[in-house]
């Protein structure tokens, strides 16, 4: 795992994705819980988190038991497979998972609210590249990838333009390292 250079100048929304992403390795599925429990709890209205993957990656199960431990009665978070969104309220606010592997047309997206839920709501978007060039540009990136030779291990890198997350993000470094 690296942490984030000291010599990294500060990010700003213009400036391109932050040079110093955040890598981390998660030996388990326990693993990618804790992660998603420690990074919920930074969370507020107008964040949003883009989870990229290869089917069985892990996105689903990050979103959920970062849902799960916003919540405050438990209740099942389905994969939004074929609703496209799934709403859930939380302490913070409204929570919206997406997973747009399905869209059809970038319209959509405005169809759903999503536009809006950006701005107003903590959003989990999976297949977060359907967006194209209405990703917006303060979301945090996180991409997970399966690992060749080791079937409960995956490979997070945390990636971000916007300067919000510097601070959360150190937090999660300091914290794994
Ligand atoms: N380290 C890990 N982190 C997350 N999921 C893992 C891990 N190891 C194994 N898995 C398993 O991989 C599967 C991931 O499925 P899912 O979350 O639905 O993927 P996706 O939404 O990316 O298609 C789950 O069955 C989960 O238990
Ligand atoms: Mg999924």
């Amino acid at each position: 795992m690296t942490k984030p250079s000291e010599t990294t100048p500060s990010a700003s929304i213009s400036a391109p994705i932050a040079p110093s992403p955040i890598h981390l390795r998660l030996d388990t599925p326990d693993a990618t819980t804790d992660l998603a429990q420690q990074l919920a709890h930074q969370l507020n209205p107008g964040d949003c988190l883009l989870l990229e993957g290869p089917i069985g990656a892990g996105k689903t199960h990050f979103a959920r038991s970062l849902i799960q431990s916003l919540m405050v009665q438990a209740e099942d978070v389905p994969s939004p497979t074929f609703t496209l969104v799934q709403t859930y309220d939380v302490a913070q606010g409204e929570l919206w998972h997406a997973d747009l592997y399905r869209l059809s047309a970038l319209e959509e997206i405005e169809e759903l609210g999503l536009f809006e839920a950006f701005d107003e709501a903590i959003c989990l978007i999976e297949w977060p590249d359907r967006l194209a060039e209405l990703t917006p540009a303060h979301a945090l990136h996180l991409q997970l990838a399966l690992d060749p030779a080791e079937e409960e291990c995956r490979h997070l890198t945390l990636s971000w333009r916007d300067a919000k997350w510097q601070d959360r993000m150190d937090v999660i470094a300091n914290d794994k390292s």
